[in-house]
């Protein structure tokens, strides 16, 4: 039997640059329930609420936000690994909600998850090549670890891992290296889509930079198409071709790469770009910094209108609390925002102001501090 054991590059039959992930409308809701005997639905955490997105083949989608914004939700969604409350996800063309059985399986084997913690995900009881043949044997690309070998060492190389790692178990590497594995398991069976859900946010700052790159060649030797989710807006920028900013549940500005960490034309998106430290002190001193005052509010009881109006330093008298804005094409480019106000706000004919709070003063300035603080230590620009 010829298998395609020794090839390391997935053969790509479709043009690249067309759409292979086509999300319309995808909302997921989680029931909130209370009671000891019958659960009563008493509301929803709005996880996921109205996402429309397209990822092309061959493209790496960066998706960012602040935790709990719903990204994880969202590329779970994608993969069906999370049923959609509503909405469409269509695969290469096929509607995935629409896929069963033994279709669903050969599917899933096209759809790869690489995960945050990879100790979490690789189970320590099993070696490196057990690990690896299990996905591979059960998608049928090997009868066993025998014919597997070669494609064993292929991997093993192509993420930078000497053959002696397959007789190992997961708690003998470095964190980097585990991170590493995860991948090599992840594209042990071909995959079309590989979605890595904040792949580097548990290693190390100088071990990051080493995994993304990694990725990175490996997208062009395999031929693949990723989604990157991370809540920092730094390890998305070099590697995605587009990005997508979430703020509770929804898409509030997407845009080619470069086009968004040069003029982020969302108020969300500027200020978490304001709040990133810039290495030149003569920059440093004169930048716009946007401080955002109150927390995130709850995705079970999110703000009417636009869900940024509660902390938009723009804010309007008009539509932002009542009208949600859709996400729309700005200047007949790529760049989309959904703000009502973006165009007035790019010519400076609206201002920001403070926001306006409840509480006293102080209270705010207070918040506004530790929301600059956190921010910041969440985007190291290091
Ligand atoms: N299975 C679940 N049941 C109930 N709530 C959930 C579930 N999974 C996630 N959530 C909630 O949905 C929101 C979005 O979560 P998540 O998608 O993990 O955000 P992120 O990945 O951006 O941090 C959060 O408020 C989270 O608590
Ligand atoms: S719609 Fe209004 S509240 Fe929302 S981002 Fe735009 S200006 Fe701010
Ligand atoms: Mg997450």
């Amino acid at each position: 039997m010829t298998t395609d054991a020794t090839t390391t590059s997935h053969p790509t039959s479709k043009a690249p640059g067309e759409v292979l992930v086509d999300v319309r409308g995808i909302k997921v809701h989680f029931p909130i329930t209370k009671g000891i005997i019958f659960d009563k639905v008493v509301g929803h955490v709005y996880a996921v609420d109205g996402v429309d997105l397209q990822i092309r083949r061959g493209e790496t989608y960066g998706l960012v936000g602040e935790s709990g914004c719903g990204k994880s939700t969202l590329g779970r969604a994608i993969l069906h690994l999370e049923p959609p409350t509503e909405g469409t996800v269509t695969f290469d063309g096929q509607p995935i909600s629409t896929l069963k059985g033994e279709e669903l399986r050969r599917r899933r084997k096209d759809l790869q998850m690489v995960f945050q913690d990879p100790m979490g995900s690789l189970d320590p009881r099993q070696s490196v090549e057990a690990l690896l043949v299990e996905g591979m044997k059960a998608h049928g690309i090997v009868k066993d670890a025998k014919e597997a070998q070669p494609r064993l060492r292929q991997l093993l190389a192509d993420v930078g891992l000497p053959t002696a790692a397959l007789k190992k178990y997961p708690h003998e590497f470095s964190g980097g290296q585990r991170q590493r594995i995860g991948i090599a398991r992840a594209l042990s069976v071909n995959p079309e889509l590989l979605v890595a859900d904040e792949p580097v946010s548990a290693l190390d700052v100088s071990v990051q930079a080493q995994v993304i790159n990694l990725m990175s060649d490996l997208q062009e030797e395999y031929g693949l198409t990723y989604l990157v989710i991370a809540h920092d807006l730094a390890v998305v920028r070099h590697i995605s071709d587009r990005v997508g900013v979430m703020y509770l549940g929804g898409l509030v500005e997407e845009a080619p790469a470069d086009d968004l960490y040069a003029t982020p034309r969302h108020p969300y998106t500027r200020a978490l770009l304001s709040a990133v430290p810039v290495p030149d002190p003569v920059v440093e001193d004169s930048r716009e910094q946007i401080l955002l005052s109150g927390d995130l509010p709850s995705p079970a009881n999110p703000p009417s209108g636009c869900r940024f109006h509660t902390r938009c330093p723009w804010r309007q008298e008009t539509r932002c609390d009542t009208e949600r804005p859709q996400l729309r094409v700005v200047d007949g480019s790529e760049h989309k925002v959904a703000c009502h106000w973006a165009e007035q706000i790019e010519s400076g004919e609206i201002q920001p102001h403070s926001v306006r709070t409840e509480i006293d003063e102080t209270g705010a300035q207070l918040a506004a501090n530790a929301e600059a603080e956190r921010l910041t230590e969440d985007l190291p620009f290091a």
